[in-house]
């Protein structure tokens, strides 16, 4: 039993569903989706559908894209109601959300807390001269301007920040009274600011994580840290922690022949540690 990852499937793009709907069934194995599966419900909902039969389990964190509500839909439920909507399709489905207990891995590989987080951003990734409240104008200066400022609504929360830095104090405590085993942290959003390496697009970075976690992977004793959200699949080494980027990512990102088999990432057990690195 291994436990497998994959993240920001983006199942709105047709091609997408072909190639995952060509992913082979592992029915010993567990899967983490990392977030950003779609935007709309039917989208999470073809992914569960699709993929809960091929694997054992399937754990579940959100992205922005699947909080996304089009600013003329006065219908559909926003911000942390429509987040605690996608936790309950989720179970419905028996998914492992970042609402339930977390729970210890004992397939192969060394015992692990599992632990899917919803962390959210506060565009603190950013230079030290550009003030917080000029985040948004300073990328803006480069011709950025991520889709989440007009389709992320932070409600009831002021802001997105004010959500983030939440569920980071939630996130903390929680993780502060966990069972003291070494810890598969997953989040959408990186971990660290050095970790983010947008070459392209640098000034996104206002959009991609907190610095509030900075120090989690040694904090809270993590194994493996496991996110997604920059599309750019690799694995970095941070004081001896793996943490593995395991976007699958816009078609036109991947090579046409990639198959959805050869972009899972094996989360457990995994290389052997590197210490030092
Ligand atoms: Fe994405
Ligand atoms: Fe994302």
């Amino acid at each position: 039993m291994k436990l497998l990852a994959l993240s920001d499937l983006h199942v709105g793009h047709p091609r997408n569903r072909e190639v995952l709907g060509e992913l082979t069934p592992r029915p010993d194995d567990w899967l983490i989706l990392g977030g950003d599966l779609g935007e709309t419900e039917e989208h999470l909902r073809w992914v569960l559908d699709t993929l809960g039969p091929r694997f054992q389990q399937l754990v579940w964190v959100p992205g922005n894209h699947e909080l996304y509500v089009h600013p003329d839909d006065t219908a559909s439920p926003r911000g942390e109601e429509r987040y605690l909507r996608l936790v309950e399709l989720c179970r419905g489905a028996g998914v492992i959300t970042p609402e339930d207990p977390y729970v210890t891995w004992t397939g192969e590989g060394e015992p692990h807390l599992i632990a899917p987080l919803f962390l959210l951003y506060d565009y603190s990734f950013r230079p030290a001269h550009v003030a917080e409240q000029d985040a948004v104008a300073w990328a803006m200066e480069s011709g950025l301007l991520c889709s989440d400022e007009m389709l992320l609504d932070p409600r009831p929360y002021p802001s997105r920040t004010a959500w983030c830095h939440a569920r980071v104090d939630a996130t903390a405590a929680r993780l502060a009274a966990a069972p003291p085993l070494p810890k598969v942290l997953i989040n959408h959003f990186p971990l660290r600011e050095d970790l983010v390496r947008l070459r392209w697009i640098p000034r996104f970075s206002i959009w991609c994580g907190t610095r509030k976690t900075h120090d989690w992977h040694l904090r809270f004793g993590a194994g493996v840290v496991v996110t997604g959200h920059l599309h750019i699949p690799r694995t970095d080494w941070v004081d001896g922690v793996r943490f593995e980027e395991v976007s699958f990512g816009y078609p036109r990102q991947r090579p046409p022949t990639l198959r959805a088999d050869d972009c899972l990432r094996e989360i457990l057990p995994g290389p052997p540690a590197r210490r030092g690195a």
